[in-house]
């Protein structure tokens, strides 16, 4: 690429935006920006939308014209887009929202911006004109949700208006800058076809957990974050028969279930004021009492896992949440860290005796390091033993090793041992041949 290329948007060609340098376009936005707030200072509420665009129009051919630049039509377009989403959107952050291919934004300060494309973190050549601009595009997005921020609270949850999540949080809380992280929202779900076209299952796995599921086990779906969990739970619930009411609970609405039947909840950070919290363990009670078939979750992180046990365990069989855990017996320590957290003064073998007699099937997925996303363990939970909690993995990813392009090689395949649950299955009309569970041949490696 030319020096010329690069120090325009990236797209390739040479441009006026590139002949002017880095700072030209800049520069040029800048002017038109000045012009238009003080066109606009007399009475800036009374321009709508479209009056804005076709006044920056407007300035950006005047500017143009007294500045003697030469600008192709597609040149001048492309500037009044920028000012646009500066005056009235995001910023540089709508062109990297627009581009599909992108699925996290984060923002580390004015002048670095970083994206995930397929799993992969780069370097974005998007950047704020300075500190100023990033803050008034994160006034932006929190004021929409009506919250606030400054010195004073310094960290806030929001989300966009096409359902993306962000996090923002401010000096003197970050050290470099106003830091914004983006969880863009996946227009295009995710679906079983995929998980399997994507190497992330095979259909042998999906075809267990579906018979889980409608057999009405619990279920955990565990793993890192950004590691696929909400995905993965969100193609679980799909499973569930259309005829059951589903009462799901978040902190922000993610999951999308094709069903017609879903009650949607969603908690709620406290206001200004630090009043008005409703957190996931209230909505969890409250369901509860709204005779739901299953109660899905999309994260425990605290003390509602006590009554997600008890839900799972009293009745409201065939629930499932996510939990972050880096394997399937982590999950099981962190289960029960999040049931003290509950304030329950309970002996940790009464704990593990609930957890052991409510959780049925472990779910467990990676983000390996060439960013491909695996379920890499299917687990289940055969109860309490002696000590600890029984495991008994089914099917697993197996990783053998890096090809030369740095992709992770390995397989997935059943493990050898017939389910425990099998049995369950058949009585629910959700009976699987043996066969599925056999170990391919040329597979040694030991059961654990
Ligand atoms: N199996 C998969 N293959 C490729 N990308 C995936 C897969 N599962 C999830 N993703 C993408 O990874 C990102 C994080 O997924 P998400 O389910 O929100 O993770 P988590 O809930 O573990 O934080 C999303 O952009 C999502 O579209
Ligand atoms: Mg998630």
């Amino acid at each position: 690429m030319s020096l010329l290329e690069r120090t325009g948007t990236g797209r390739g060609g040479p441009s006026a935006e590139n002949a002017l340098g880095g700072v030209g376009r800049t520069g040029l936005s800048a002017t038109i920006k000045r012009r238009l707030v003080d066109e606009l200072a007399g009475n800036p509420a009374s321009a709508s939308a479209v009056q804005v665009r076709q006044r920056i129009t407007k300035l950006v051919n005047e500017v143009a014209a007294e500045q003697a630049i030469p600008m192709t039509s597609r040149d001048k377009q492309r500037i009044v887009e920028a000012v646009v989403h500066d005056v009235l959107g995001l910023g540089p952050l709508e062109d990297l929202l627009a581009q599909p291919e992108i699925t996290e934004i984060m923002v580390n300060g004015p002048h670095q911006i970083f994206v995930e494309k397929e799993g992969k973190l780069t370097l974005s050549e998007a950047k704020f004109e300075s500190t100023e601009q990033l803050m008034q595009v994160i006034d932006r997005i929190v004021t929409s949700i009506g919250r606030r921020i400054d010195e004073a609270s310094s960290m806030v949850d929001a989300r966009l208006k096409d359902g993306s999540r962000v996090n923002v949080i401010i000096p003197p809380l970050a050290l470099r800058g106003p830091t914004v992280t983006i969880r863009k929202f996946a227009r295009e779900r995710i679906t079983t076809d995929d998980l399997i076209r994507l190497g992330s299952a095979t259909e042998d796995m999906l075809t267990f957990v579906r018979a889980c599921v409608r057999a009405r086990l619990n279920l955990v779906v565990s793993g890192g974050t950004g590691s696929g969990k909400t995905t993965t739970l969100n193609i679980l619930s799909g499973f569930i028969p259309d005829d059951e009411r589903i009462v799901t609970i978040e902190d922000a609405a993610e999951l999308q279930l094709r069903q017609e039947h879903v009650v949607t909840l969603e908690a709620r950070p406290a206001n200004v004021e630090g009043r008005g919290r409703i957190t996931i363990r209230d909505l969890v009670r409250n369901a509860l009492r709204m005779r739901p078939d299953r109660i899905v979750v999309g994260e425990c992180r605290g003390g509602e896992a006590l009554d997600m046990l008890q839900a799972m365990n009293t009745g409201n069989d065939g629930s499932m949440t996510t939990l972050h855990a880096n394997n399937p017996r982590e999950c099981l320590s962190r289960l029960e860290t999040m049931v003290l957290m509950s304030g329950a003064e309970l002996p940790s073998r009464a704990i593990r005796e609930q957890i052991g007699a409510a959780l049925n099937i472990i779910v467990h997925q990676s983000r390996l390091r060439d960013g491909t996303r695996k379920i890499v363990s299917i687990t289940e939970v055969l109860g309490l033993g002696t000590d600890h909690v029984e495991l008994q993995e089914i099917f697993r990813f197996k990783q053998t090793g890096l090809d030369l392009e740095g992709r992770v090689l390995g397989s997935m395949h059943a493990t050898g041992v017939i389910p425990h649950y099998l049995d369950h299955l058949k009585a629910q009309g959700e009976g699987l041949p043996d066969s599925m569970f056999q170990r391919p041949i040329g597979i040694v490696e030991a059961v654990r």
